[in-house]
């Protein structure tokens, strides 16, 4: 798939047939700049060594979508798609090789329609929500819909709808409900011919993988999603603890190992370990009232009291924010094809920033933080939760214009064990010529192979 500076100028030629002229941004354009960085959350890819776009498609509605799948074929210009912009390697905007691309922008495409449900019929309420959207936006539709109602996703308002359910997504309410792969229903995808395809469309293989296979960018374009939501009780319960060392942390943090996978499912307890402090975080589907004699009972030794619930419906207000720094999160360690029997998933973050040099010392750390943890956590592979993306995995080998299902299972089987395959197939259904492609997407594979 090569491309030369007469294949990008036809691709752009192509678009303006089809795409407003104030919707499309080159290198040249004065908002570029500031187009390209408006979604992306790690600095880090944004400096002169990065691979960026040769144009940016702001897409306002599905035929933008699919006139640049169209006019990308026809010309050789691959797309990278973005929605949130929150991938932790920016393989929504960026390339790790020389390659010529655009980026295929849905961050106008971001509205959320709520349908309540009637139970006497048993129908259950859904919503119907754009890949551009964020997760905070789903979330307030739901709350201004109805307060008995959630749906289970991530914690950080401002992930895009568009990646996370493609790689999985969960959050607080992860031990009730599972992932808000989970709940997608129904999806609209724009695949390699630019054909708009419903769930019927796609065919029950490929509607299987974008829900959380392959983390995005393998399969085609998914404009919307239809998603199941879930009841929570009128008032929820939130604490946040942190524990220091002199406090007890590590005898602590040494319990929570035994107690928190037992814990009821309405009981969710989460810890960051910052600074030689442990911080316990929760979220309970009730009362502190009904909370305390559960933590009193299971984890005495963390003393939650009165004083540290509050009260809540589910919508907030979060008291979890994202952190103002630089996120490295080099690596993951989970089992998500596997759900029984999957105790943690360990997420290791590095930050820098300012005055914190190139971070070579930073990634040094992590790097040995995830060796010393070896022992301790899956083998054979060791596993990994796709939207944690992490590039020291592996990434693909092209072999004859199509990547290689051989060389991508290196990366492929950590995230996905034998699920690798299953999606490799669904690859070849949908896109057999392998046209949506990046560093880690998934290769297509013969179902004779
Ligand atoms: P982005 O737009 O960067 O896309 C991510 C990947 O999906 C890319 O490969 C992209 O090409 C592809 N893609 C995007 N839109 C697509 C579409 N419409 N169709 C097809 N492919 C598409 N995770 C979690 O499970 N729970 C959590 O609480 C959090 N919290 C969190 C906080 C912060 C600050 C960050 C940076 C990340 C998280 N995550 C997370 C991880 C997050 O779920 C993951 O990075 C998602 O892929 C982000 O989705 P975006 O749409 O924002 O990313």
């Amino acid at each position: 798939f090569f491309c030369s500076q007469a294949s990008s100028d036809g691709f752009l030629a192509c678009l303006t047939a089809s795409v407003p002229e104030q919707l499309l941004f080159t290198r040249s354009s004065p908002s570029f700049a500031s187009v390209l960085a408006s979604s992306v959350r790690n600095r880090r890819f944004l400096t002169q060594a990065t691979v960026r776009p040769i144009c940016i498609v702001t897409a306002m509605n599905a035929s933008h979508v699919q006139a640049a799948v169209v006019c990308g074929r026809r010309h050789g210009v691959r797309l990278r798609v973005r929605s949130g912009g929150h991938d932790y390697e920016g393989l929504s905007f960026r390339s790790t090789r020389l390659e010529t691309f655009a980026v295929i922008d849905l961050a106008g495409l971001r509205s959320v329609r709520v349908s309540l449900g009637s139970p006497r019929e048993e129908a259950p309420s859904t919503a119907w929500v754009d890949s551009g959207a964020t997760l905070g936006e789903l979330y307030h539709a739901i709350g201004k819909a109805s307060d008995r109602l959630a749906f289970p996703a991530g914690l950080c308002p401002t992930v895009g709808v568009g990646g996370h359910l493609s790689g999985g997504g969960f959050g607080m309410l992860l031990r009730k409900h599972g992932l808000a792969a989970d709940h997608v229903v129904d999806a609209t995808l724009v695949d390699a011919e630019g054909r708009v395809l419903d769930r019927d469309a796609m065919g029950q293989d490929v509607f299987w993988a974008i829900r959380g296979g392959g983390g995005g960018g393998s399969f085609g374009i998914v404009l919307s999603w239809q998603v199941k939501l879930v009841a929570v009780p009128p008032a929820v319960t939130a604490f946040t603890i942190p524990k220091s060392v002199e406090q007890g942390a590590v005898d602590i943090l040494t319990k929570w190992q035994e107690v928190a996978p037992a814990l009821p499912d309405d009981l969710f307890v989460r810890v960051l370990v910052q600074r030689q402090v442990a911080k316990f975080q929760a979220l309970y589907l009730g009362t502190c009232d009904a909370l305390l004699p559960v933590m009193r009972h299971r984890f005495p030794e963390l003393g939650v009291n009165h004083k540290h619930c509050k009260e809540m419906t589910w919508l907030g207000p979060t008291p979890w924010t994202p952190p103002p720094a630089r996120p490295r999160p080099t690596t993951s360690d989970m089992r998500s094809p596997h759900r029984a029997g999957v105790l943690y998933n360990v997420q290791y973050m590095n930050f820098w920033g300012g005055g914190g040099g190139d971070g070579a010392a930073q990634k040094r750390w992590i790097r040995d933080m995830y060796a010393f943890m070896e022992p301790h956590v899956s083998k054979n592979p060791r596993e990994a939760y796709v939207n944690y993306r992490d590039l020291d995995l592996g990434t693909n080998v092209v072999v004859g214009n199509v990547t290689s299902y051989e060389a991508g299972k290196v990366w492929g089987e950590k995230y996905y064990k034998d699920n690798f395959r299953r999606l490799a197939m669904a690859k070849r259904q949908i896109d057999p010529d392998d046209y949506f492609r990046n560093e880690q997407s998934i290769p297509p594979l013969d179902a004779d192979e």
